[in-house]
């Protein structure tokens, strides 16, 4: 069987740079690499849910963003199906069923779930539906019979959890319906989680860190201009720090030997950029400025193909709920596979009923 392809976003707000490098630019290459037999591509509605339940407007807005921003980066509807979770109902009847697989204490060993019930200042009170977001996402993956999701590595836990109910299911069931996915990172450690443009650890919207796929020129520029970088290589002469210099990071992410052809060609690659500013006598402001024209040349197409897709949205829906179609049809086929495996097939299973008929029989 051909190798198979799930994997998605939370619709919380426009994507930035780190989910590109993440997973984006990724995945568009995978769809196009003809190594997959299906990809399918998830906006995560009722996932973003679990933890936005008081803000369902955000939640709904965001769909159409993030369709925007996929369509923007290349995804392409006629390779991969583009669909909304929330629109699959069989995602929520699987996920009824692994929950007697999995249990509480094991949700709460989640690292992922627990930093972010810490973000989120769940302590107290945590949505059932949130913590048990993980046995949900072993739905999404296993209704569609993904053999690899490419994710970022903050996502590892999902997976192994997954792979858990998968295990423990098609033993329980004697079964080989659903199938073990993998994780696929990105090859490149700086783009595994990209810092904000603050230093900060993470790019996160709450944070105002971000550098969005739709800002404008002069956005992405100032935001580069106000990046944080070393602290004390204050003079241009002064010996400057690599490591935790956020600039440096975000050329680690895009940078090209190209690059410096095209904008710096004072230096054949980044080494050689890096040692330069380590001995001392090179300034921010020209780093800054080449990681800006790289850059602006990797948005600008981005950014201009979303204003196509702006004008005309209700193409967009079109596009998401004819994706929905396919997506049903594909976990409708596993939910009747999963059932047959259950045996909560009573209506279709013409041994039970003779079975029965026999028990009955004076
Ligand atoms: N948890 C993912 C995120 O926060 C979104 C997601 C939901 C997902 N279901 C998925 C990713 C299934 C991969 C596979 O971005």
């Amino acid at each position: 069987m051909g190798k198979i392809i799930l994997t998605g976003d939370r619709p919380t707000g426009r994507l930035h740079i780190g989910h590109y490098v993440g997973s984006l630019k990724g995945r568009v290459e995978l769809q196009n690499s003809g190594e997959f037999e299906k990809v399918f591509i998830m906006i995560a509605d009722a996932q973003a849910l679990t933890d936005n339940a008081d803000n369902p407007e955000k939640v709904r807005q965001n769909v159409l963003e993030v369709a925007l921003d996929y369509l923007a980066c290349g995804l392409d509807p006629k390779k991969s199906t583009i669909f909304v979770q929330s629109q699959i109902p069989q995602l929520c009847e699987l996920t009824c069923y692994y929950m007697n697989l999995v249990t509480v204490s094991r949700l709460q060993r989640n690292p992922t779930v627990k930093s972010e019930i810490q973000q989120r200042n769940f302590e107290a009170s945590i949505p059932v539906g949130f913590f048990a977001y993980p046995i949900s996402q072993a739905s999404d993956i296993t209704a569609f019979k993904a053999t690899t999701v490419p994710v970022g590595e903050d996502q590892e836990p999902m997976l192994e959890q997954t792979r858990e109910i998968v295990r423990r299911f098609n033993m329980i069931y004697n079964t080989d319906t659903l199938v073990e996915p993998e994780i696929l990172l990105p090859k490149n450690k700086a783009c595994l989680r990209l810092p904000g443009t603050d230093g900060k650890a993470k790019m996160s919207k709450s944070l105002g860190n971000c550098i969005y796929l739709s800002d404008e020129p002069d956005v992405i520029k100032q935001k580069i201009m106000n990046m944080y970088t070393d602290p004390n290589h204050i003079k241009v002469s002064d010996p400057g720090q690599i490591e935790g210099n956020t600039v440096f990071t975000y050329l680690d992410a895009f940078c090209k030997d190209e690059d410096f052809t095209k904008y710096l060609p004072d230096y054949a690659n980044l080494d050689e950029l890096k040692a330069h500013y380590q001995r001392g006598g090179l300034g921010d402001v020209k780093v800054k400025k080449f990681l800006n024209a790289i850059l602006q040349e990797e948005l600008e197409p981005i950014r201009n193909r979303r204003k196509e897709y702006q004008k005309d949205i209700a193409s967009v829906y079109k596009m998401l709920k004819d994706g929905c179609d396919v997506a049903r049809e594909t976990a409708a086929k596993t939910l009747h596979e999963v059932k047959d495996a259950m045996k909560i097939n009573y209506f279709d299973d013409v041994e039970l009923l003779n079975q029965q008929i026999n028990k009955y029989k004076d």
